[in-house]
């Protein structure tokens, strides 16, 4: 007997999901988001419990000196993105009013995913594959899996299954969580769990992973990170402070922070990872410092920064993420933004420089540029390299990272735009045919037997090597409608809906242009279903952006502007 037990159908009348989309309860508006600075003249580490939850401007908790340094930047992007959203009847007309046949049968699939707990609904299980024979772990409800899910429940108005789901993984965290005879970090959350039931005592019981059982055996790092995003987008969706001011959850908080924020031999303050410790959860080269997990942990920090109490502990933290988060986006914005321009410098850098003076800060060598990126490369446009250490940059394309870059304004609005514009201008290759290319382009050859160990599973354009993966729609759809561009959103979800629903829902595409279904792909896999659902409800009602993205801070100065500094 399956221990697993889903929901045919939630509630009555769920047949008209499709259109049971609720008002956002977003109880702080978009527009008091807008402007961060304007908290600059609150008193320091003392806000009101009420407005604890704005995105408080670093400078708020700032320790006197840190940004002097800083100037005054005039954004580009002002309200503009959404407002121009929203002014764009064209691009919502199509899909506002007359629900796509898909979202219905999208909705019905969601619910056949609930997993319940002691009668509760408190996840969703990563994929319902009845015809597959291999279950592997898609039985389990995935941490990062479970962010398109929740957020599709909270768009739609029904913030329990997600409430219920972030108190099940932080009392998780609070496991002793073991590999072999090595004890992990007490803030590692699960990167899934499963229900068992256990007929005899007729009670559900909880197992989780936390990497001792993955493949490759590496804890999770971005399921903490997804968990404070998810924590921030709920408390946002509902206005229910209480969750997130609890013990619990500000415990939980606080070790997630305890484990990215400690001191010890680094000199960046980005987050030094192993190869598989977030979503592409295989090897795949993105070991030292991914961008899809700084672009996170940038994310987290925020987020964390608007939700943690201002007591003795909470404060000691907010401190610390101060610090990190103004070092955080000089680092980024400087090493790992690459345009035209900057591609040239690196073409014509000089080695074995030495001391402060050093334009090659990390000694990268010319001759390591791969051929590929010279012809990619477009005059308009620009992106967040894959990974920066020491004479490395890996130039690859990771969408997660970029996408996140955008919503968490990790990237300055200039940066945002010029991301939109490498995607439109180098459709084929990261959309194609399906989106989104989770990362471009492909290793092949000798270069893939050496980077993934000869992963069967990674092959060229396959899976995390260049495949196509449609979760990422939603995170595509959020970026586009914050730098003002539905319309390109719009494209991708024709794309999706031309395929997705008759091809079951597959986890992900193979191919240089996405064109196949994937050779292992599992089908109705859930968050292939609700990033779908999440990308329409957000092209029909921007307004739910608020959930899931974070407007730029002005305190917080791109360092200094590209083109006077990179060509000298
Ligand atoms: C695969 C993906 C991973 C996902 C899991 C469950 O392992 O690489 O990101 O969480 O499947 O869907």
């Amino acid at each position: 007997m399956s221990p697993w037990r889903t929901v045919e159908a939630m509630e009555a009348g769920r047949e008209t999901t499709g259109m049971m989309k609720v008002d956002s309860l977003a109880s702080i508006s978009e527009a008091e988001d807008l402007d961060l600075t304007r908290l600059l003249d609150r008193p320091r580490l003392r806000i009101e419990r009420k407005s604890s939850f704005d995105e408080r401007s670093f400078s708020d908790h700032l320790v006197p000196g840190i940004l002097q340094a800083v100037d005054s930047h005039d954004s580009m992007m002002t309200l503009g993105g959404i407002k121009s959203a929203l002014d764009s009847p064209a691009s919502w007309a199509q899909n506002s009013f007359e629900p796509h046949p898909m979202v219905a049968e999208a909705w019905d699939a969601l619910q056949r995913s609930i997993v319940l707990f002691r009668g509760q609904p408190v996840g969703t299980i990563a994929a319902y594959d009845h015809a597959s024979e291999e279950v592997l772990n898609y039985d389990q409800v995935f941490v990062r899996d479970f962010v398109p899910s929740a957020l599709a429940f909270l768009m739609n108005g029904e913030p329990e299954i997600v409430k219920n789901f972030l108190m099940k993984t932080v009392y998780l965290q609070g496991w002793e969580k073991r590999v072999d005879r090595f004890k992990l970090g007490q803030g590692v959350m699960p990167a899934s769990f499963k229900v068992t039931h256990d007929p005899k005592r007729k009670t559900d019981n909880l197992v989780a992973d936390f990497g001792e059982s993955a493949i490759g055996r590496v804890a999770p790092v971005d399921s903490g990170f997804w968990w404070i995003i998810l924590l921030r987008a709920y408390t946002k969706s509902t206005g229910d402070l209480t969750l997130a001011e609890s013990t619990d959850c500000q415990r939980g908080m606080r070790l997630i922070l305890a484990l990215c924020l400690s001191e010890g031999f680094d000199t960046f303050p980005t987050l030094l990872c192993a190869d598989g410790c977030s979503m592409v959860d295989r090897r795949l080269g993105v070991y030292g410092y991914p961008i899809e997990i700084q672009a996170l942990f940038f994310m987290t920090l925020r987020c964390a920064l608007s939700m943690l109490k201002q007591d003795a502990e909470g404060k000691e933290f907010i401190e610390r993420i101060v610090k990190r988060l103004h070092a955080l986006s000089y680092h980024m914005r400087s090493y790992f933004w690459l345009d035209f321009q900057q591609l040239n410098v690196i073409y014509r850098y000089k080695t074995e420089e030495y001391s402060h003076t050093a334009v090659n800060k990390f000694n990268v060598i010319p001759d390591s540029i791969p051929d590929w990126i010279f012809d990619f490369m477009p005059t308009r446009g620009g992106y967040f390299i894959g990974n920066v250490s020491p004479a490395r940059m890996d130039f690859r394309w990771f969408a997660l990272g970029n996408c996140i870059a955008i919503l968490s304004s990790l990237a300055t609005p200039e940066q945002a735009s010029a991301i939109m514009d490498l995607l439109e201008e180098r459709w084929e290759e990261l959309v194609g045919e399906m989106p989104l290319k989770i990362a471009y382009p492909a290793l092949e050859s000798h270069e893939w037997r050496i980077v993934t160990g000869c992963d069967p599973k990674n092959t060229r354009w396959s899976y995390h090597n260049g495949g196509s993966w449609p979760v990422l729609l939603w995170l595509f759809t959020a970026a586009c409608i914050k730098t003002g561009r539905p319309q390109i959103a719009r494209r991708a979800i024709d794309l999706a809906e031309s395929r997705l629903s008759k091809d079951g829902w597959p986890e992900y595409y193979d191919g240089k242009l996405g064109r196949y279904i994937g050779k292992q792909a599992r089908k109705f896999q859930t968050w292939s279903i609700s990033g779908y659902l999440v990308a329409k409800m957000l092209l029909e009602d921007p307004s739910h952006l608020g959930m899931i993205s974070l407007e730029e801070d002005k305190a917080m100065k791109p360092p200094i502007k590209r083109s006077s500094s990179w060509s000298a």
